[in-house]
């Protein structure tokens, strides 16, 4: 049977500078110093629940796996990585440039940064590897989040100036730009759940910070295409598909309301400068009017309900609402044992395919992740990589469901 998939499908994985890089200072890695005892005191109670506790506590309970440290050692070890992307036959890569390494001050760009993502973009060239380079993931300059970050309307203009400078001095070697990664999950985890920096409980600041990363967005997309209007831009925004076993007029109201406060508030105000949807996509959740259920469905290892095949829906959803082309920017689980990543692969494809014979126009899949790394507040248990990295070694391994994943790659690009 031959395969849906276009010819020039992008085929990637991704990650994120602070989360594989190491040795970054910004104000994530301020507040993990702050923070990692007390993370790890409380992760019994947090997630002492989860399935595999027995399995993760004794990292779980290391205050050490609460600081992003060394993380992955990407920053020196990238040729390990890209090398793991050529072992599973993949043609694209999404990575993030860390903000903090470019312009550690104000008034300083650091040119030795730039020049070591330029050495990366030309290496992944080389191999033929297509760059899709994000800007913002997660993590500000000290002095920026000083400033007050995104909470502060007049601050886009210090993130603009350095999109502007990146895409000037790298734009070269790269066609696709995702401006924000997750706008809605930031502000949401760091200004009402006070799980992230700079934990704030704050509804109204959550606010001002979607709406000011929908402004940064607009006004990079717009200097980016100044730069090349060949150039593709996008957010790579998050999405829940939410969903109720009860059809009930509650049940369709709730959802219909989660859906817009998750999808739409945010991608309304950004969809006329996106070239294209990016789209990361975690999990489902059960609607029981004003409750979450928990449906009988596996589990990852962060305990969320694993319905990949969702994702289809979730595609089929913003195709008909946006008509614009799809890249799916992030998918995939934490599955330290490896026995579930496989059927959750398998299952996403399946969903793409139908995806794509309903005319949805998806351009490319880049896994999350490509290597195990820094989960944010969650420390270093939970293992999304395709690659299990060793924490004493940085020894890179790929799983058997990425080497699965990688065969069949093979076969569909063939
Ligand atoms: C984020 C990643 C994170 C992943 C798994 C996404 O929300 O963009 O940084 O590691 O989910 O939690």
């Amino acid at each position: 049977m031959t395969s849906l998939f276009p010819k020039d499908f992008l085929w990637g994985a991704a990650t994120a500078a602070h989360q594989v890089e190491g040795n970054n200072h910004n104000q994530w890695s301020e507040w993990e110093d702050k923070n990692a005892t007390r993370l790890a005191n409380h992760a019994e109670k947090e997630v002492g629940s989860f399935g595999g506790w027995e399995r993760v506590k004794i990292d779980a309970q290391n205050p050490s796996n609460y600081q992003s440290g060394q993380a992955s050692g990407s920053y020196d070890l990238y040729n390990k990585d890209f090398d793991l992307l050529e072992t599973i036959n993949m043609n694209a890569y999404r990575f993030s440039i860390e903000w903090s390494r470019i312009q550690p001050q104000e008034n300083e760009w650091e040119q030795q940064a730039i020049d070591h993502y330029r050495a990366m973009l030309e290496e992944l060239k080389s191999r033929g590897i297509e760059p899709a380079v994000t800007l913002f993931h997660f993590t500000l300059p000290v002095w920026f989040a000083n400033k007050g970050g995104f909470e502060k309307r007049k601050n886009i203009k210090y993130f603009t100036r350095f999109t502007e400078k990146i895409v000037s001095e790298l734009g070269e070697y790269a066609k696709y730009f995702i401006t924000v990664n997750e706008p809605e999950v930031y502000s949401s985890i760091s200004y009402i759940a006070k799980m992230w920096p700079p934990a704030k409980r704050n509804l109204f600041k959550a606010l001002m910070v979607q709406i000011n990363l929908a402004a940064a967005h607009n006004e990079s997309a717009r200097i980016i295409h100044e730069l090349n209007p060949a150039y593709k831009v996008s957010v790579a925004k998050h999405s829940i598909h939410f969903y109720s076993e009860k059809n009930t007029w509650l049940n369709r109201l709730v959802i219909h309301f989660l859906q817009y406060i998750m999808d739409d508030f945010f991608m309304k105000k950004v969809i006329k400068e996106c070239d294209f949807i990016g789209i990361n996509y975690y999990q489902s959740m059960c609607i029981n009017g004003f409750l979450v259920q928990s449906p009988k469905v596996l589990k990852n290892d962060l305990n969320w309900s694993m319905q990949p095949g969702d994702l289809e829906k979730v595609l089929v959803r913003f195709h008909k609402k946006y008509h614009k082309p799809i890249i799916v920017t992030e998918n995939g689980l934490a599955d330290g044992l490896d026995d579930r990543r496989r059927w959750w692969i398998e299952t996403t494809l399946v969903a793409m395919e139908s995806a794509l014979s309903q005319g949805v126009q998806l351009q490319g899949y880049f896994h999350w992740s490509l290597i195990d790394n820094f989960e944010w507040s969650y420390g270093k248990w939970p293992h999304f990589g395709l690659a299990a990295v060793d924490q004493k070694t940085l020894e890179r391994k790929l799983r058997p469901s990425a080497l699965w994943y990688g065969d069949k790659i093979k076969r569909l690009r063939s």
